[in-house]
């Protein structure tokens, strides 16, 4: 895909590039492969008036209409998939296994929400169940917010951001997207399909910036619903300046996988080796922490060991590799300063530990102190930490022993086990027989405690992104 310019989109226009303008870097090579522009204060606020003038258009776009739009959409980035996934390598460093992989779920998630916008329904409720309700009887009808702030993280951000701008449009939103700084080719890319697929101009507006842009929509009253997938810093930040408005955080996490005595340890090892180390560690349900029995340790660290050594770290363009780069080089130094700061305490590398510009080979640590980086906080990195326990309740009560709670994953054998485990388990989701870093588009994807608020999924954030509106009949 030839796109060298990301440009803010407001009022039906690309903005010039008469603006603060930003080189961006492929960061394997360090090559210049576009430039974008910022927008201005001004640029927001016409974005934002804009907007909120557009609500009443958007929310009469009959609904089957606006399913045929997603359903093009889908259709349109099928035809374009290896174009937007070499973008995606390029842009991001993913390598193009996992980008062709993002493609395939953006076309299910445009797909997913073109369906739910038939499937938005409300009820009908008899108020006979009060006396003062005798002879009436009430209709909720959903409707939508009106204005949604999308923005949206770098780590996949084609489906992340369908994940957004699909429910927004499908509940008869106007959608105002602030995608990343480091993925704006993308988002550029994305958008123009979008209009290729016959979305209507007024129904999306998107502005790049930074934190000056993201706060000044955040604040705006014209906004209704804020859907935000990022740091847990920026959801504070936005918390305080949002006021009174609906705010969904989809925010990060120290995922757990817990692999038990009796479990298939040869499936558990690949498995969080390969979902341990894709887009080097930059998901928020990344395996970051594998407690494993006692027992089956030296067995299961040997496994992971042989599975880890066949990743190839290289150029994310080569369909062969399996680790590309960080999204930029001060991230890959962060993460080695992290491994240093676990070695430091304590930690044994198993493998792994180094960087070369922006990529960090696969890492594995053993034991690392509770109060490390790397156990506690969110590693957004290729580092995988092996930590020993002797019995479940241990292993339960260590997992959750978390500011965050977004997903986990139990291998074993015994079914009874698995369900007593997610019962006690204090996070959104829970994987039986698989990692922590397992995600269908379809299903309600979240989290509690510090790793959010509210629920991602086309039918999920549809139902976030609508209300429900009371008519009363006397009759
Ligand atoms: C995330 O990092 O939260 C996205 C994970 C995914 O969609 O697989």
């Amino acid at each position: 895909m030839s796109i060298r310019k990301a440009q803010s989109f407001i009022n039906g226009e690309w903005l010039t590039t008469d603006r603060e303008k930003q080189e961006i870097k492929n960061p394997f090579t360090g090559e210049v492969i576009g430039e974008q522009y910022f927008a201005q204060s001004d640029d927001v606020e016409i974005a934002l008036a804009t907007a909120y003038k557009g609500k009443k258009q958007v929310k009469n776009i009959p609904i089957i209409e606006r399913s045929k739009i997603l359903k093009k959409a889908a259709y349109l980035l099928e035809e374009n998939k290896e174009k937007f996934a070499k973008l995606l390598s390029s842009e991001l460093g993913k390598p193009l296994k996992d980008t062709l992989g993002e493609v395939d779920r953006s076309i299910e998630t445009l797909e997913l929400s073109g369906e739910e916008a038939k499937r938005l329904h409300g009820e009908t409720i008899p108020g006979s169940s009060s006396e003062r309700g005798l002879n009436t009887i009430a209709s909720i009808y959903r409707v939508p917010v009106g204005v949604v702030a999308a923005i949206t993280p770098f780590n996949a951000p084609l489906n992340l951001v369908c994940h957004k701008v699909g429910p927004a449009f499908a509940g008869g939103n106007v959608t105002l997207l602030k995608p990343a700084p480091q993925t704006t080719l993308i988002a550029t890319a994305f958008l123009q399909l979008l209009f290729e697929a016959g979305f209507p101009k007024n129904a999306i507006h998107m502005l790049l910036g930074g934190v000056d842009v993201g706060q000044q929509i955040v604040k705006d009253e014209r906004i209704n619903v804020i859907s935000f997938t990022g740091g847990l810093v920026a959801s504070r930040n936005i918390s305080q300046i949002a006021g009174i408005k609906k705010t969904l955080f989809e925010l990060g996490g120290n995922a757990a996988t817990i692999v038990h005595q009796d479990a298939d340890i040869e499936t558990a090892a690949r498995l969080c080796a390969k979902t341990g180390y894709s887009n080097s560690g930059q998901s928020c349900i990344s395996v970051q922490r594998i407690y494993v029995q006692e027992e089956i340790k030296d067995n299961f660290i040997e496994l992971l060991k042989q599975e880890v050594s066949k990743l190839k770290v290289g150029d994310p363009l080569d369909p062969h590799t399996d680790i590309g780069t960080l999204v930029d080089e001060k991230a890959a130094g962060r993460v080695i300063e992290w491994i240093n700061e676990a070695v430091e305490s304590g930690a044994e590398i198993i493998q792994g530990g180094t960087k070369n510009g922006a990529s960090v080979e696969p890492t594995v640590l053993f034991n690392p102190p509770k109060k490390s980086k790397v156990v506690c906080e969110e590693v957004f990195g290729p580092i995988v930490s092996v930590i020993p326990y002797k019995n479940i309740e241990e292993a339960i009560q260590e997992s959750n022993d978390s500011p965050f709670g977004l997903q986990t994953g139990i291998f074993t054998n015994q079914i009874d086990l698995a369900y007593r485990v997610a019962d006690e388990m204090e996070v959104g989701g829970i994987v039986i027989n698989g990692t922590s870093n397992f995600r269908l588009d379809h299903l309600p994807y979240g989290g509690v405690k510090n790793s959010g608020i509210g629920r991602e999924g086309p039918r999920y954030a549809l139902e976030e992104m609508t209300e429900s509106k009371m008519v009363v009949l006397r009759v």
